[in-house]
């Protein structure tokens, strides 16, 4: 009992500990520790609650990386309407806002809480006792959805409420957001994985929050600020909303530094202007910001619209938008063929940025656009980051000028292109067009990937260009041309030596990261981290069906179809082989796994009632043993496993011709003993 004390003692010790450094770290953003120092931390926490899962409390940080995926996401009625806000698009409109709110208050003498409106979700949480309960999205305003779990795994929002002197219930509004640098990063990795990209870090926020599974949106970094505070219960919060922030801020919650009380029009004009000129230097996109009048019972008296709160608006800024001159569109070609459009101007400034490229996303928004070359053509910067053209100026357009159409021959090879299967995208498929190549070169070594530092794009350019790297297999290669290597322009021994270091010691890699780094179409990170998970060894993918790939959860029928053809390829698999060859070895995640089984990549299929095992441990030792446990019989299946009153699975494997064994001839052939047979 003692013993189980002192456990606990040191869990809850854990547990303070690192929601310390989460809030030093994510809301003061200046952390104290090493994220190594953070995940051991983490680890040990991790270990002590598996050990002793009744301490497991759902206030743990562990419970931030949460759960199984849901099925869908539940209602929820919110105990207050969680209203929108009226917008004012000018000096004008914020003008008619303040007489409204002089004439019905009868005093001009009234404070304003002044914040930045945040270009991202509102959400509500609601906290029993000071442990998070409940999490939803404003939905409708009256019923919104539960995404607790995913709410959770935002580090910067307490699980618990540390101050003792809180209201039973406590309701905290705020923005659920994603940093500039974020999402420029999480668009970078999807780009490389020609994956769809979010236009603005507002839809990959809402993208993000809206997985049914919470192990995704944990990956994603979100963040949050705190703009409202009520409660259904006794409560002594302050009449005064701006002091609320300052409590909010407080509890440990994060809140804007930009917020502001002012009193007079003067001010709240010149904090519209600062805000609009120094939105730039923000982490994160505001659009606007919001003017609330600051006491609670002023507030009240002036009460709502049928959407809108009379008591705040939300002033916007205008949006960054410039006008210039199309010179020419410039046609690239991904990894995967892909070509995009990118148009190229006459450089303009836009938002603090000089600029003169935008994106033109694909060939049906340059048919949409009507695009012609000479075009006068308006720019924005959406949510600040990347310029897009947004319309053409028809009226400005020159005469006989020539209309923008998709290329007939890859711009680098010179190869015929073809529509893709989604009929938007136009696709080289010279698998062995330089610039797929290098593209999937590129991807190979990247951050995500082998990481293989000082192997960067312009040296893979430049050692593809000069012959040394044409795979993946000749980067390994490279050791052999050390002589060569030392003797190129602006490589010494000692640069040689340092690349050479770092390309062997990206050979011990995890699983996951290998399959992301062979650049299958549509499969991102996200995707190869459930490929790692649930089917292992590698070699087990070299026949994997796509009934297999699509009983997982996560992996839909365009994904599934994509991998079960990159692996009937035997290219592919060769290129696989050979990779192995050159002595990589792939860390199996954690769950160990047997090198030499005589099950390694067979597909296995169990009937009947199980004796020896349940279901789950069977699919456990099947996996442990490198083989794949798959739910019907077919040609390619290799045993049927047959328990008590088997089912037409056998008359199916019978006349199949398929080895049939018993429960223990099974474990016989696993050389498993039997009473230990789930964790030998
Ligand atoms: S207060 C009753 N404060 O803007 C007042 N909202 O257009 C409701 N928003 O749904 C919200 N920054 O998602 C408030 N400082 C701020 C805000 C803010 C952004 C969002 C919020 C709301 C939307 C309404």
């Amino acid at each position: 009992m003692e013993q189980k004390e002192k456990i606990l003692e040191k869990i809850k010790n854990l547990r303070e500990k690192i929601e310390y450094h989460n809030y030093r770290y994510y809301v003061l953003d200046d952390p104290e520790i090493s994220d190594h120092e953070y995940d051991l931390l983490l680890k040990e926490l991790e270990k002590l609650e598996k050990e002793n899962p009744e301490f497991i409390t759902p206030d743990s940080p562990t419970q931030r990386i949460g759960g199984e995926p849901l099925k869908k996401f539940e209602n929820y009625i919110h105990p207050f309407k969680m209203y929108s806000l009226a917008n004012a698009m000018n000096e004008g409109e914020f003008n008619q806002f303040l007489t409204r709110v002089y004439k019905e208050l009868g005093t001009e003498k009234i404070n304003f809480s002044c914040e930045p409106k945040f270009d991202g979700l509102a959400v509500e949480l609601i906290y029993r006792n000071g442990i998070l309960q409940v999490a939803s999205t404003r939905g409708n305003g009256e019923i919104g959805e539960v995404i607790t779990q995913n709410i959770k795994t935002i580090k910067s929002i307490p699980l618990k409420i540390k101050n003792n002197n809180i209201p039973e219930e406590m309701i905290v509004y705020g923005e659920v957001l994603m940093f500039k640098k974020d999402f420029l990063e999480l668009n970078k990795e999807r780009e490389e994985n020609e994956e769809p990209l979010f236009a603005n870090p507002r839809n990959a926020a809402a993208g993000s929050l809206r997985q049914l599974d919470p192990k995704i949106t944990a990956r994603r970094k979100l963040r949050f600020f705190a703009y409202g505070l009520k409660s259904t219960s006794p409560n002594n919060f302050s009449n005064s909303h701006y002091e609320r922030l300052n409590y909010l801020k407080e509890l440990g919650f994060p809140v804007s530094e930009e917020r502001k009380k002012l009193s007079n029009k003067e001010d709240i004009v010149k904090y519209h202007q600062q805000l609009e000129n120094s939105r730039e230097n923000l982490p994160y996109e505001i659009d606007g910001v919001v003017i609330k009048i600051d006491e609670i019972n002023l507030q009240e008296i002036l009460g709502y619209d049928a959407k809108t709160p009379k008591w705040a608006i939300a002033w916007k800024f205008k949006p960054a938008k410039a006008t210039t001159i199309l010179k020419e569109v410039e046609f690239s070609v991904g990894r995967q063929g892909t070509i995009t459009p990118t148009a190229i101007f006459e450089p303009v400034f836009l938002a603090g940025a000089k600029i003169s490229r935008a994106t033109l996303h694909n060939f049906d928004e340059v048919k949409r656009l009507d695009l012609h070359y000479g075009d006068t053509i308006v720019i924005e910067r959406s949510g600040e980051v990347i310029p897009k053209v947004v319309e053409v100026i028809k009226e400005k357009r020159p005469p006989n000028s020539k209309v923008v159409i998709p290329p007939e021959k890859c711009p680098v090879c010179g190869s015929t292109l073809f529509k893709s299967l989604d009929k938007v995208a136009l696709r080289c498929i010279n698998s062995s067009c330089p610039a797929i190549v290098k593209g999937r070169l590129k991807h190979f070594v990247s951050r995500n990937a082998f990481n293989i530092e000082g192997l960067g794009e312009e040296l893979i350019e430049r050692f593809y260009e000069e012959g040394y790297i044409k795979n993946f297999t000749d980067i390994f290669r490279l050791k052999n041309k050390k002589d060569t290597l030392i003797s190129l322009d602006r490589f010494g021994e000692k640069s040689v030596n340092n690349l050479l270091n770092s390309i062997e010691n990206s050979k011990k890699i995890e699983y996951f990261r290998f399959i992301y780094s062979l650049g299958i179409p549509y499969v991102g990170e996200e995707t190869a981290r459930l490929l790692a998970e649930n089917f292992s060894p590698i070699e087990t993918l070299f026949t994997i069906s796509k009934e297999n790939l699509l009983s997982i959860y996560g992996i839909g029928e365009t994904v599934a179809e994509s991998i079960y053809e990159y692996f009937k390829n035997e290219n592919n698999k060769n290129l696989i082989k050979e990779l192995l060859a050159t002595n990589i070895e792939i860390k199996y995640n954690n769950k160990e796994i047997v090198e030499h089984s005589p099950i390694k990549a067979k597909k296995i299929v169990f009937t009947g009632k199980a004796t020896n095992f349940t279901r789950e441990e069977f699919e456990e030792l099947v996996r442990k043993y490198g083989g794949l446990a798959t739910d019907s019989v077919s040609k390619n299946t290799d045993y049927l496993v047959v328990g008590e009153n088997p089912g037409s699975k056998l008359e199916k494997a019978k006349s199949l011709g398929i080895k049939i064994l018993s429960e223990q001839e099974f474990l016989d052939l696993l050389g498993v003993k039997n009473e230990s047979n789930s964790n030998t």
